[in-house]
C-alpha cells in the first residue's frame, strides 16, 4: 500500500506534503520520501517513517523555498531489502516520481530497461515506472505519460515532477485513484482526496489514461493525444470515512466487492510467464523444496483460510498439512518433526494468539513464513520468511478480502510446492493457474446475484438458529461462511460437516429449522443432494448454494444459489463471495452495526 501528494501553488511545498503525507499514513507508514523542485533542480529526501522524514526535512531550511513538489508513504519494503532501495519517490537525472498500486509487468519492464543500459537499485515498482518514463521523455511530458500508460500494466496512480518543467506537476493513473485538488493559486495530485482535508474539498476524479497537468493557476486535464478534456468538479465530504466508502453503504459490502481487484494485485506479480513466481517476496531459491511438511497455525477466518490450503497443497502437492487453532497451539507441547514449515496466517499480523503460537514454533528452531496483510506488522518482522497479501486496509471487522487474497495466494503456494516437489510439470502448473485466475474472473458472476442473495436472506434473518452445511472442501468454507453470519447477524450458527450431521445433530431438525447447503463439489454432490432431502424430508428449510451444473430438482432450485462451474478446487472462490454476501445482507436486514460488530475488534490483541 502506498499513497502520494503532489503540490504546486504559494505556499510551502514541503509543509503542504508533510501534513498530506500524515493524512495518508493509514496507507502504509513505514517509508516516506518527498522531492521538491528548487531553482531548476530535484532534490530528493527519504526517511524510514514521517517523524524521521521531517527531521530530516528540518536540517535544510532551503528546502522550505521550493512551492513545487511530491511525497510519498508506503508499508514496509519487503524482506530482506532495506528501506533506502525501496524509497519513495523515486529521481533520475530528469525526474521524480512517486507511484501508488501496483505494476503487473514491472520485472519484464525491467528486463526490457536492463537491455537499453538502465541499472536498477531496488526492485521497487516505483523504480521501474520511473526508469521507464525517463527511457520515453524527449522533452514532451504528455506523450512520454501516455507511452509509459500504454506500456505500464496493473493499477496504479503516477505523480510526476520534470526537471525541465518548471512549477510543474504531471500525473496519470489506471485502475487506481487519482485526483487533483482544485485550491485558490494552488493545486494537488493526490492517490487519496483525504490527503486533501483542510486544502480544499474541490476535486476532479481522473478516469484511465487521463493525463494531469497541473501548474499553480491552470489545472488541465489532457486525452492520451494531447487533447484538453472537460472535467466535472467534485466536492469531497469532510468525513474521511464517507469518502473512502464511496457509493457503498458499508465496508464490509465494498470490501466484497473488491475482491477481483484484489485477488489480481495480490496474484498477478506474483505470476511469470505463466508460473508462480515468488521472487518479490525475496524467498530462498530453494525454499519449496525444503520442507516434507506444513503445519498452519492461525485464528478465525484465517484459520479457515489454512484449512482451504491444507487441502491445495495435499491434493496438488501431496504433502501432509495440519491445522492447528493458534489459541490452542500456544498452550500444548506440540511435537514439530524436522523438515517442517510453520505457516502462520493472519490478516493484521499482531493476533495475539498467532504470534504466541509463533514463538512456540520458533522456539523448536523450525522455520515460519508469515503471510500477512499488514506489511510491517509484529508477525511479519518475527517470521523468517514473509508473504504478503495485497488487500489493503480491512476496515470491516468482518474479514471478507482478506480472507480472499489469503486463499488466493495458498493456491499459488500449493502449486509452487506442487511443482518443487515433481507433482506437476510446468504445464500442469500452467494450466492449474490459467483455472485459477478463471475462477477469479468468475466472482463477478456472483456479485451480480446481489438482489437474489438479498432476498435469501430476508428469509434467514428472523431466524435464531441456524445450521450451514458442506462436504470436502465445502465444509471449511462454510466454517467460514457460519463465522461472517454470527459475527454480523448475532444468529447462532453451526457450521457441520454435512455427513457427521445424521450422527447427532439431526435431531435438532424440526419443521422449519434452517439450513444452508452448499453443493459445489462435483464429486460429492449425490450425497449432499441426499444430505438435503434427508433435512426436507424433516421439515427442514435448506437454502442451497450449488453449482450450476448440479441437478437439482425444482423444489430445491426455489430456494437455491447458483454458482459458476469451475474446477472442483477453485470452488471456494465464487462460494466465499456468495457467503459473505449472505451474511452481510442477513445483517442488514437485521440492522446491524454491519462494520464494527458488538464485542469484537479487528485484531485480538489480548
Ligand atoms: O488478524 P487475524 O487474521 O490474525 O485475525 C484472526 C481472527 O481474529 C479474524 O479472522 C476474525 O475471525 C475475523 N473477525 C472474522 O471475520
Amino acid at each position: 500500500m502506498c499513497g502520494f501528494i503532489g503540490y504546486t501553488g504559494a505556499a510551502c511545498a514541503l509543509d503542504t506534503i508533510l501534513d498530506g503525507l500524515s493524512k495518508l499514513e493509514y496507507r502504509g507508514y513505514d517509508v516516506s520520501g518527498l522531492s521538491l523542485l528548487l531553482d531548476g533542480q530535484i532534490e530528493t529526501l527519504q526517511g524510514e517513517r514521517l517523524p524521521s522524514l521531517t527531521e530530516r526535512a528540518a536540517l535544510q531550511p532551503q528546502l522550505r523555498q521550493s512551492l513545487c513538489g511530491i511525497g510519498g508513504t508506503r508499508w514496509a519494503p519487503p524482506h530482506g531489502a532495506n528501506w533506502e532501495s525501496c524509497g519513495v519517490p523515486h529521481a533520475t537525472s530528469r525526474l521524480a516520481l512517486v507511484h501508488s498500486g501496483i505494476l503487473e509487468n514491472s520485472r519484464e519492464l525491467r528486463e526490457l530497461l536492463e537491455g537499453k543500459g538502465y541499472t536498477f537499485q531496488s526492485k521497487s515498482d516505483c523504480e521501474v515506472a520511473a526508469k521507464l518514463l525517463d527511457s520515453l521523455y524527449a522533452g514532451d511530458p504528455v506523450k512520454a505519460l501516455a507511452q509509459a500508460d500504454s506500456m505500464l500494466e496493473g493499477s496504479y496512480a503516477l505523480a510526476v515532477l520534470f526537471v525541465d518543467q518548471p512549477e510543474t506537476l504531471y500525473g496519470i493513473g489506471k485502475s487506481s485513484p487519482l485526483a487533483i485538488g482544485l485550491g485558490e493559486g494552488e493545486s494537488f495530485l493526490v492517490s487519496d482526496c483525504s490527503a486533501l482535508l483542510g486544502h480544499t474539498q474541490k476535486y476532479y476524479a481522473l478516469e484511465d489514461g487521463e493525463i494531469a497537468c497541473l501548474s499553480p493557476h491552470q489545472v488541465q486535464v489532457l486525452d492520451s493525444e494531447g487533447h484538453l478534456r472537460s472535467k466535472e468538479c467534485k466536492t469531497a465530504c469532510k468525513d474521511l470515512w464517507k469518502i473512502q466508502k464511496g457509493e457503498y453503504d458499508h465496508f464490509m459490502l465494498k470490501e466484497i466487492c473488491e475482491q477481483t481487484s484484489v485477488l489480481t494485485h495480490t496474484l498477478r506479480p506474483r505470476i511469470y510467464k505463466g508460473l508462480p513466481s515468488f521472487e518479490m517476496d525475496a524467498l530462498p531459491e530453494d525454499f519449496f523444496t525444503r520442507y516434507t511438511q506444513i503445519h498452519v497455525i492461525a485464528c478465525g477466518t484465517a484459520m479457515h483460510a489454512g484449512t482451504l490450503g491444507k487441502d491445495f497443497i495435499e491434493t496438488l502437492a501431496h504433502l501432509p498439512v495440519t491445522v492447528s487453532l493458534a489459541s490452542e497451539f500456544r498452550f500444548r507441547e506440540p511435537v514439530i518433526p524436522k523438515g517442517t514449515l510453520v505457516l502462520a496466517i493472519s490478516q493484521s499480523g499482531e493476533t495475539t494468539d498467532t504470534l504466541a503460537a509463533l514463538s512456540v514454533a520458533k522456539s523448536q528452531g523450525v522455520d515460519t513464513l508469515a503471510m500477512v496483510n499488514v506489511p510491517g506488522s509484529t508477525m511479519a518482522w518475527q517470521a523468517d520468511y514473509v508473504l504478503y497479501t495485497h488487500a489493503g486496509p480491512e476496515i470491516s471487522v468482518a474479514s471478507t478480502k482478506a480472507f480472499m487474497v489469503q486463499v488466493g495466494v495458498l493456491y499459488l503456494v500449493a502449486i509452487e510446492f506442487a511443482r518443487a516437489h515433481g507433482r506437476m510439470d510446468d504445464a500442469q502448473a500452467r494450466d492449474t493457474l490459467q483455472s485459477l485466475l478463471e475462477a477469479i474472473g468468475s466472482i463477478g458472476q456472483v456479485l451480480n446475484q446481489k438482489e437474489l442473495i438479498r432476498q435469501q436472506a430476508k428469509e434467514i434473518a428472523p431466524v435464531e438458529s441456524i445450521f450451514y452445511i458442506g462436504r470436502g472442501l465445502d465444509w471449511p468454507m462454510m466454517m467460514e461462511g457460519s463465522l461472517k453470519l454470527k459475527e454480523v447477524t448475532y444468529i447462532h450458527s453451526e457450521a457441520y460437516a454435512a455427513g457427521e450431521f445424521k450422527h447427532g445433530a439431526i435431531s435438532l431438525v424440526a419443521p422449519g429449522m434452517p439450513v444452508v447447503a452448499l453443493a459445489t463439489q462435483q464429486k460429492l454432490i449425490p450425497q449432499m443432494l441426499d444430505n438435503i432431502r434427508e433435512i426436507s424430508a424433516r421439515g427442514g428449510r435448506v437454502l442451497t448454494l450449488c453449482r450450476r451444473s448440479a441437478a437439482i430438482d425444482d423444489e430445491m432450485s426455489k430456494h437455491a444459489i447458483l454458482l459458476p462451474d469451475l474446477d472442483d478446487l477453485f470452488m471456494p472462490i465464487p462460494a466465499a463471495v456468495a457467503l459473505q454476501l449472505l451474511a452481510y445482507y442477513t445483517a442488514v436486514a437485521k440492522g446491524r452495526d454491519v462494520d464494527t460488530p458488538r464485542n469484537l475488534t479487528k485484531a485480538v490483541t489480548e
